[in-house]
Protein backbone atom coordinates (compact mmCIF):
# COMPACT_ATOMS: atom_id res chain seq x y z
CA UNK A 1 0.00 0.00 0.00
CA UNK A 2 0.95 3.53 -0.83
CA UNK A 3 0.54 6.26 1.82
CA UNK A 4 0.61 9.51 1.70
CA UNK A 5 1.75 11.92 3.85
CA UNK A 6 1.94 15.18 4.61
CA UNK A 7 4.09 16.88 6.96
CA UNK A 8 5.86 13.72 6.97
CA UNK A 9 9.46 15.45 7.66
CA UNK A 10 7.95 16.93 10.81
CA UNK A 11 8.51 16.03 14.47
CA UNK A 12 5.98 13.26 14.25
CA UNK A 13 5.22 12.70 10.79
CA UNK A 14 9.23 11.72 10.34
CA UNK A 15 8.65 8.92 13.26
CA UNK A 16 5.50 7.71 11.76
CA UNK A 17 7.08 7.40 8.02
CA UNK A 18 9.83 5.28 9.64
CA UNK A 19 6.87 3.24 11.45
CA UNK A 20 5.20 2.79 8.36
CA UNK A 21 8.58 2.37 6.14
CA UNK A 22 9.59 -0.73 8.73
CA UNK A 23 5.48 -2.07 7.83
CA UNK A 24 6.43 -2.40 4.27
CA UNK A 25 4.25 0.35 3.67
CA UNK A 26 5.75 2.98 0.63
CA UNK A 27 5.63 6.42 1.80
CA UNK A 28 5.20 9.37 -0.51
CA UNK A 29 5.72 12.88 1.75
CA UNK A 30 4.49 16.39 1.10
CA UNK A 31 5.72 18.95 2.85
CA UNK A 32 7.17 22.25 2.37
CA UNK A 33 10.07 22.20 5.04
CA UNK A 34 8.37 25.36 6.69
CA UNK A 35 9.21 23.60 10.53
CA UNK A 36 11.54 21.49 9.80
CA UNK A 37 14.21 19.86 7.52
CA UNK A 38 15.22 17.02 4.69
CA UNK A 39 17.77 15.39 7.06
CA UNK A 40 14.75 13.41 8.81
CA UNK A 41 14.34 11.50 5.98
CA UNK A 42 18.36 10.63 5.80
CA UNK A 43 17.77 9.43 9.26
CA UNK A 44 14.97 7.62 8.54
CA UNK A 45 16.78 6.48 5.52
CA UNK A 46 19.63 5.46 7.98
CA UNK A 47 17.54 3.18 10.39
CA UNK A 48 15.49 1.11 8.20
CA UNK A 49 17.48 1.07 5.36
CA UNK A 50 14.24 2.23 2.82
CA UNK A 51 13.54 5.76 1.99
CA UNK A 52 10.40 7.59 1.24
CA UNK A 53 9.40 9.64 -1.52
CA UNK A 54 9.78 13.96 -0.81
CA UNK A 55 8.11 15.89 -2.88
CA UNK A 56 8.29 19.48 -1.82
CA UNK A 57 5.23 21.67 -1.69
CA UNK A 58 2.53 23.56 0.04
CA UNK A 59 -0.81 20.63 1.15
CA UNK A 60 -2.69 24.03 -0.44
CA UNK A 61 -1.56 23.81 -3.52
CA UNK A 62 -4.10 22.14 -5.51
CA UNK A 63 -2.70 21.32 -8.47
CA UNK A 64 0.29 19.88 -6.86
CA UNK A 65 -1.89 17.54 -4.89
CA UNK A 66 -3.89 16.64 -8.31
CA UNK A 67 -0.43 16.02 -10.06
CA UNK A 68 0.55 13.58 -7.06
CA UNK A 69 -2.56 11.47 -6.99
CA UNK A 70 -2.02 11.09 -10.84
CA UNK A 71 0.96 9.82 -10.51
CA UNK A 72 0.95 7.62 -7.70
CA UNK A 73 -1.44 5.33 -6.73
CA UNK A 74 -2.26 6.36 -3.55
CA UNK A 75 -4.20 4.31 -0.97
CA UNK A 76 -4.88 6.66 2.25
CA UNK A 77 -3.38 9.83 3.38
CA UNK A 78 -1.89 10.41 6.63
CA UNK A 79 -2.66 14.27 7.53
CA UNK A 80 0.19 15.70 9.60
CA UNK A 81 0.81 19.27 7.69
CA UNK A 82 0.38 22.30 9.65
CA UNK A 83 1.18 25.17 12.13
CA UNK A 84 1.34 24.35 15.86
CA UNK A 85 2.78 27.17 18.01
CA UNK A 86 -0.21 28.43 19.96
CA UNK A 87 1.76 31.70 21.01
CA UNK A 88 2.34 32.40 17.58
CA UNK A 89 -1.26 31.39 16.35
CA UNK A 90 -2.84 34.66 18.60
CA UNK A 91 -0.68 36.75 16.31
CA UNK A 92 -0.99 35.24 12.57
CA UNK A 93 -4.31 33.74 12.50
CA UNK A 94 -4.68 33.80 9.04
CA UNK A 95 -1.82 32.10 8.21
CA UNK A 96 -2.76 29.58 10.59
CA UNK A 97 -6.23 29.60 9.27
CA UNK A 98 -5.36 29.23 5.63
CA UNK A 99 -2.06 26.56 6.25
CA UNK A 100 -4.53 23.95 8.91
CA UNK A 101 -8.03 24.69 7.45
CA UNK A 102 -7.76 25.65 3.97
CA UNK A 103 -5.01 22.56 3.86
CA UNK A 104 -6.92 20.23 5.06
CA UNK A 105 -10.23 21.00 2.78
CA UNK A 106 -8.24 21.54 -0.18
CA UNK A 107 -6.66 18.04 0.37
CA UNK A 108 -9.98 16.43 1.15
CA UNK A 109 -11.15 17.90 -2.28
CA UNK A 110 -7.90 16.57 -4.17
CA UNK A 111 -8.31 13.15 -2.08
CA UNK A 112 -12.13 13.32 -3.16
CA UNK A 113 -11.04 14.25 -7.37
CA UNK A 114 -8.79 11.16 -7.12
CA UNK A 115 -11.10 8.77 -5.44
CA UNK A 116 -9.07 8.54 -1.91
CA UNK A 117 -11.32 8.06 0.80
CA UNK A 118 -9.13 6.98 3.92
CA UNK A 119 -7.57 9.58 6.15
CA UNK A 120 -6.08 9.81 9.47
CA UNK A 121 -6.04 13.58 10.88
CA UNK A 122 -3.87 14.94 13.54
CA UNK A 123 -5.95 16.13 16.30
CA UNK A 124 -5.09 17.23 19.56
CA UNK A 125 -6.36 17.27 23.20
CA UNK A 126 -6.83 20.48 22.95
CA UNK A 127 -9.98 20.35 21.23
CA UNK A 128 -11.86 19.50 24.51
CA UNK A 129 -10.81 22.91 26.39
CA UNK A 130 -10.83 22.79 30.25
CA UNK A 131 -13.08 19.48 31.25
CA UNK A 132 -14.43 19.44 34.52
CA UNK A 133 -13.13 15.32 35.19
CA UNK A 134 -10.24 13.64 34.30
CA UNK A 135 -9.49 11.07 32.28
CA UNK A 136 -10.90 12.72 29.40
CA UNK A 137 -13.10 10.15 27.27
CA UNK A 138 -13.92 10.59 23.33
CA UNK A 139 -17.39 11.40 24.00
CA UNK A 140 -16.53 14.10 26.74
CA UNK A 141 -17.99 17.55 24.93
CA UNK A 142 -15.24 19.56 22.63
CA UNK A 143 -14.62 23.03 24.58
CA UNK A 144 -13.84 26.48 23.15
CA UNK A 145 -10.42 26.59 22.16
CA UNK A 146 -8.56 29.92 23.40
CA UNK A 147 -6.36 30.56 20.62
CA UNK A 148 -6.62 30.23 16.57
CA UNK A 149 -4.07 27.08 16.80
CA UNK A 150 -6.83 25.29 18.99
CA UNK A 151 -9.86 26.22 16.66
CA UNK A 152 -8.51 24.95 13.84
CA UNK A 153 -8.13 21.63 14.98
CA UNK A 154 -11.98 22.15 15.85
CA UNK A 155 -12.68 23.42 13.22
CA UNK A 156 -11.38 20.51 11.03
CA UNK A 157 -12.40 18.22 13.17
CA UNK A 158 -16.20 19.39 12.41
CA UNK A 159 -15.46 19.69 8.84
CA UNK A 160 -14.83 16.22 8.98
CA UNK A 161 -17.77 15.04 10.44
CA UNK A 162 -19.82 16.54 7.94
CA UNK A 163 -18.02 15.09 5.21
CA UNK A 164 -18.67 11.98 6.20
CA UNK A 165 -22.10 12.23 7.57
CA UNK A 166 -22.82 13.73 3.50
CA UNK A 167 -20.74 11.36 1.67
CA UNK A 168 -20.40 7.75 3.11
CA UNK A 169 -17.57 6.82 1.05
CA UNK A 170 -14.90 8.83 3.26
CA UNK A 171 -13.27 6.59 6.30
CA UNK A 172 -11.63 9.06 8.62
CA UNK A 173 -9.64 8.70 11.51
CA UNK A 174 -9.45 11.93 13.93
CA UNK A 175 -6.59 11.17 16.61
CA UNK A 176 -6.60 13.26 19.64
CA UNK A 177 -2.56 13.44 20.91
CA UNK A 178 -1.82 14.59 24.27
CA UNK A 179 1.24 15.90 24.86
CA UNK A 180 4.38 14.09 22.53
CA UNK A 181 7.21 13.64 23.25
CA UNK A 182 10.91 11.37 23.41
CA UNK A 183 12.78 10.74 19.95
CA UNK A 184 13.89 7.24 18.49
CA UNK A 185 15.63 5.11 20.55
CA UNK A 186 18.69 5.05 17.66
CA UNK A 187 19.03 8.79 18.98
CA UNK A 188 19.43 9.68 15.02
CA UNK A 189 16.06 11.68 15.01
CA UNK A 190 13.81 13.60 17.48
CA UNK A 191 12.19 17.08 17.97
CA UNK A 192 14.12 19.96 16.55
CA UNK A 193 11.82 23.06 17.06
CA UNK A 194 12.98 26.39 15.05
CA UNK A 195 14.07 29.05 18.30
CA UNK A 196 12.93 28.94 21.59
CA UNK A 197 10.99 25.58 21.85
CA UNK A 198 7.52 26.70 23.58
CA UNK A 199 6.49 22.93 25.15
CA UNK A 200 8.13 21.75 28.16
CA UNK A 201 10.16 18.54 27.43
CA UNK A 202 12.02 20.32 24.56
CA UNK A 203 13.19 23.84 26.60
CA UNK A 204 14.06 21.41 29.83
CA UNK A 205 16.62 19.33 27.45
CA UNK A 206 17.89 22.50 26.20
CA UNK A 207 18.30 23.63 29.17
CA UNK A 208 20.49 20.38 30.33
CA UNK A 209 22.10 20.42 27.21
CA UNK A 210 23.38 23.88 28.09
CA UNK A 211 21.53 26.28 24.74
CA UNK A 212 19.54 27.39 27.33
CA UNK A 213 20.16 28.93 30.77
CA UNK A 214 16.77 28.29 33.17
CA UNK A 215 13.43 26.54 32.81
CA UNK A 216 10.71 29.16 33.65
CA UNK A 217 8.16 26.39 35.35
CA UNK A 218 4.27 28.30 34.78
CA UNK A 219 2.46 28.25 38.05
CA UNK A 220 3.15 26.06 41.01
CA UNK A 221 -0.28 26.94 42.80
CA UNK A 222 -2.22 24.45 40.71
CA UNK A 223 -4.96 21.97 42.58
CA UNK A 224 -2.16 19.56 41.39
CA UNK A 225 -0.04 16.85 43.12
CA UNK A 226 2.93 19.37 43.76
CA UNK A 227 0.96 22.71 42.26
CA UNK A 228 2.39 22.52 39.43
CA UNK A 229 0.35 21.51 35.49
CA UNK A 230 -0.24 17.54 35.22
CA UNK A 231 0.11 16.66 31.51
CA UNK A 232 -0.26 12.88 29.64
CA UNK A 233 3.19 12.34 27.97
CA UNK A 234 3.28 9.46 25.33
CA UNK A 235 6.42 8.77 23.60
CA UNK A 236 6.35 9.70 19.76
CA UNK A 237 6.94 6.21 18.75
CA UNK A 238 4.19 4.88 20.25
CA UNK A 239 2.00 7.81 18.84
CA UNK A 240 3.96 6.91 15.45
CA UNK A 241 2.28 3.03 15.99
CA UNK A 242 -0.98 4.52 17.24
CA UNK A 243 -1.26 5.75 13.25
CA UNK A 244 -0.54 2.41 11.83
CA UNK A 245 -2.96 0.43 14.13
CA UNK A 246 -5.84 4.04 12.95
CA UNK A 247 -4.81 3.37 9.35
CA UNK A 248 -5.39 -0.65 9.63
CA UNK A 249 -8.83 -0.05 11.36
CA UNK A 250 -10.13 2.75 8.81
CA UNK A 251 -9.11 0.62 6.06
CA UNK A 252 -11.91 -2.19 6.75
CA UNK A 253 -14.57 0.06 7.43
CA UNK A 254 -16.66 3.92 6.75
CA UNK A 255 -17.42 6.32 8.84
CA UNK A 256 -15.58 8.92 11.21
CA UNK A 257 -13.54 8.01 14.38
CA UNK A 258 -12.34 9.97 17.04
CA UNK A 259 -9.15 7.50 19.48
CA UNK A 260 -7.30 9.68 21.70
CA UNK A 261 -3.46 8.59 21.93
CA UNK A 262 -2.36 8.86 25.50
CA UNK A 263 -0.85 6.88 28.20
CA UNK A 264 -3.27 7.91 30.90
CA UNK A 265 -1.09 8.82 33.33
CA UNK A 266 -0.55 12.33 34.35
CA UNK A 267 2.59 14.15 35.72
CA UNK A 268 3.49 17.14 36.77
CA UNK A 269 5.78 19.57 35.45
CA UNK A 270 8.18 19.10 38.57
CA UNK A 271 7.97 15.26 37.75
CA UNK A 272 8.93 15.54 34.20
CA UNK A 273 11.77 17.76 35.26
CA UNK A 274 12.89 15.29 37.79
CA UNK A 275 12.47 12.49 35.50
CA UNK A 276 14.58 14.46 32.88
CA UNK A 277 17.53 15.11 35.47
CA UNK A 278 17.46 11.33 36.11
CA UNK A 279 18.01 10.35 32.65
CA UNK A 280 20.35 12.60 31.80
CA UNK A 281 22.50 13.10 34.84
CA UNK A 282 22.58 16.99 34.04
CA UNK A 283 20.96 19.46 36.89
CA UNK A 284 17.59 21.42 35.00
CA UNK A 285 17.57 24.61 37.23
CA UNK A 286 14.49 26.55 36.79
CA UNK A 287 12.22 29.50 38.06
CA UNK A 288 8.99 29.75 39.00
CA UNK A 289 6.82 32.16 37.31
CA UNK A 290 3.45 32.69 37.33
CA UNK A 291 0.63 30.84 35.02
CA UNK A 292 0.95 30.90 31.68
CA UNK A 293 -2.18 32.19 29.98
CA UNK A 294 -4.82 29.79 28.59
CA UNK A 295 -3.12 26.94 30.77
CA UNK A 296 -4.76 24.14 32.53
CA UNK A 297 -4.18 22.82 35.44
CA UNK A 298 -4.71 18.87 34.33
CA UNK A 299 -5.43 17.20 31.39
CA UNK A 300 -4.44 13.14 30.70
CA UNK A 301 -6.51 10.63 28.47
CA UNK A 302 -8.86 7.86 29.16
CA UNK A 303 -7.13 5.70 26.21
CA UNK A 304 -9.01 2.83 26.43
CA UNK A 305 -11.44 2.91 23.40
CA UNK A 306 -7.92 3.10 21.52
CA UNK A 307 -6.82 0.14 23.33
CA UNK A 308 -10.55 -1.92 22.32
CA UNK A 309 -11.14 -0.69 18.65
CA UNK A 310 -7.35 -0.21 17.71
CA UNK A 311 -5.78 -2.86 20.08
CA UNK A 312 -3.07 0.09 20.74
CA UNK A 313 -1.41 1.25 23.97
CA UNK A 314 1.41 3.45 24.99
CA UNK A 315 4.41 0.94 26.27
CA UNK A 316 6.67 3.37 26.84
CA UNK A 317 7.21 4.97 30.05
CA UNK A 318 8.19 8.78 31.21
CA UNK A 319 12.06 7.23 32.04
CA UNK A 320 12.06 5.97 28.13
CA UNK A 321 10.54 9.11 26.98
CA UNK A 322 13.65 11.37 29.01
CA UNK A 323 16.43 8.49 28.11
CA UNK A 324 14.81 8.95 24.84
CA UNK A 325 14.93 12.38 24.52
CA UNK A 326 18.63 13.00 25.84
CA UNK A 327 19.87 10.31 23.49
CA UNK A 328 19.05 12.77 20.45
CA UNK A 329 19.28 16.27 22.35
CA UNK A 330 23.00 15.31 23.88
CA UNK A 331 23.97 13.93 20.38
CA UNK A 332 22.25 16.99 18.19
CA UNK A 333 22.37 19.96 20.38
CA UNK A 334 21.53 21.91 17.61
CA UNK A 335 19.44 19.71 16.27
CA UNK A 336 19.39 18.21 12.38
CA UNK A 337 21.99 21.06 12.36
CA UNK A 338 24.85 18.28 13.62
P1 LIG B 1 5.97 19.73 12.99
O1 LIG B 1 5.92 21.21 12.81
O2 LIG B 1 7.24 19.10 13.39
O3 LIG B 1 5.45 19.02 11.64
C1 LIG B 1 4.53 19.63 10.77
C2 LIG B 1 5.11 19.54 9.38
O4 LIG B 1 4.20 20.14 8.46
C3 LIG B 1 6.45 20.28 9.24
O5 LIG B 1 7.39 19.43 8.64
C4 LIG B 1 6.12 21.47 8.35
O6 LIG B 1 7.22 21.85 7.55
C5 LIG B 1 4.95 20.94 7.55
N1 LIG B 1 4.02 21.98 7.06
C6 LIG B 1 3.48 22.99 7.74
N2 LIG B 1 2.66 23.69 6.94
C7 LIG B 1 2.65 23.08 5.74
C8 LIG B 1 2.00 23.32 4.52
N3 LIG B 1 1.16 24.36 4.36
N4 LIG B 1 2.24 22.50 3.48
C9 LIG B 1 3.10 21.45 3.60
N5 LIG B 1 3.76 21.18 4.74
C10 LIG B 1 3.54 21.98 5.81
O7 LIG B 1 4.80 19.34 14.02
P2 LIG B 1 4.48 17.96 14.72
O8 LIG B 1 4.73 18.12 16.17
O9 LIG B 1 5.10 16.84 13.99
O10 LIG B 1 2.90 17.93 14.53
C11 LIG B 1 2.28 17.23 13.46
C12 LIG B 1 0.78 17.46 13.54
O11 LIG B 1 0.31 17.01 14.81
C13 LIG B 1 0.36 18.91 13.40
O12 LIG B 1 -0.83 18.97 12.67
C14 LIG B 1 0.12 19.33 14.83
O13 LIG B 1 -0.81 20.39 14.93
C15 LIG B 1 -0.43 18.05 15.43
N6 LIG B 1 -0.25 17.96 16.89
C16 LIG B 1 1.00 18.08 17.41
C17 LIG B 1 1.17 18.03 18.78
C18 LIG B 1 2.54 18.19 19.41
O14 LIG B 1 2.63 18.42 20.61
N7 LIG B 1 3.63 18.05 18.67
C19 LIG B 1 0.06 17.83 19.62
C20 LIG B 1 -1.20 17.68 19.04
C21 LIG B 1 -1.35 17.75 17.66
C1 LIG C 1 0.55 22.97 24.36
C2 LIG C 1 -0.56 23.80 23.78
C3 LIG C 1 -1.58 22.88 23.13
C4 LIG C 1 -0.90 22.04 22.08
C5 LIG C 1 0.27 21.28 22.72
C6 LIG C 1 1.06 20.52 21.71
C7 LIG C 1 -0.69 25.86 25.11
C8 LIG C 1 -1.49 26.65 26.06
N1 LIG C 1 -1.17 24.62 24.81
O1 LIG C 1 -0.01 22.06 25.31
O2 LIG C 1 -2.60 23.65 22.53
O3 LIG C 1 -1.81 21.11 21.52
O4 LIG C 1 1.16 22.20 23.36
O5 LIG C 1 1.73 21.38 20.84
O6 LIG C 1 0.32 26.31 24.61
N2 LIG C 1 5.43 24.46 30.99
C9 LIG C 1 6.30 25.11 31.84
N3 LIG C 1 7.37 25.76 31.29
C10 LIG C 1 7.62 25.78 29.94
C11 LIG C 1 6.72 25.10 29.08
C12 LIG C 1 5.63 24.46 29.64
O7 LIG C 1 6.12 25.12 33.05
O8 LIG C 1 8.61 26.40 29.51
C13 LIG C 1 4.28 23.71 31.56
C14 LIG C 1 2.92 24.16 31.08
O9 LIG C 1 2.42 25.19 31.91
C15 LIG C 1 2.12 22.84 31.18
C16 LIG C 1 3.16 21.77 30.89
O10 LIG C 1 4.44 22.36 31.15
O11 LIG C 1 1.65 22.67 32.50
C17 LIG C 1 3.13 21.27 29.45
O12 LIG C 1 3.23 22.39 28.57
P1 LIG C 1 3.44 22.22 26.99
O13 LIG C 1 4.53 21.26 26.74
O14 LIG C 1 3.57 23.59 26.40
O15 LIG C 1 2.11 21.52 26.50
P2 LIG C 1 0.58 21.97 26.75
O16 LIG C 1 0.46 23.30 27.36
O17 LIG C 1 -0.11 20.84 27.44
Amino acid sequence: MKILVTGGTGYIGSHTTLALLEAGYEVVVLDNLCNSSEAALHAVEAICAKSALLIRGDVCDRALLDRIFQEHAIDAVLHFAGLKAVGESVRKPLEYYQANVCGSITLCQAMAAAGVFRLVFSSSATVYGAPEHMPIREDFPTGTPTNPYGQSKLIIENVLHDLCAAQPRWSVALLRYFNPVGAHASGLMGEDPRGIPNNLVPYISQVAVGSLNELSIFGDDYPTVDGTGVRDYIHVVDLADGHLKALQTISGGSGINVWNLGTGDGYSVRQVVHAFEQASGRPVPYRVEPRRAGDIAECWADPSKAEQELGWTATRNLQEMMADTWRWQSSHPKGYLE
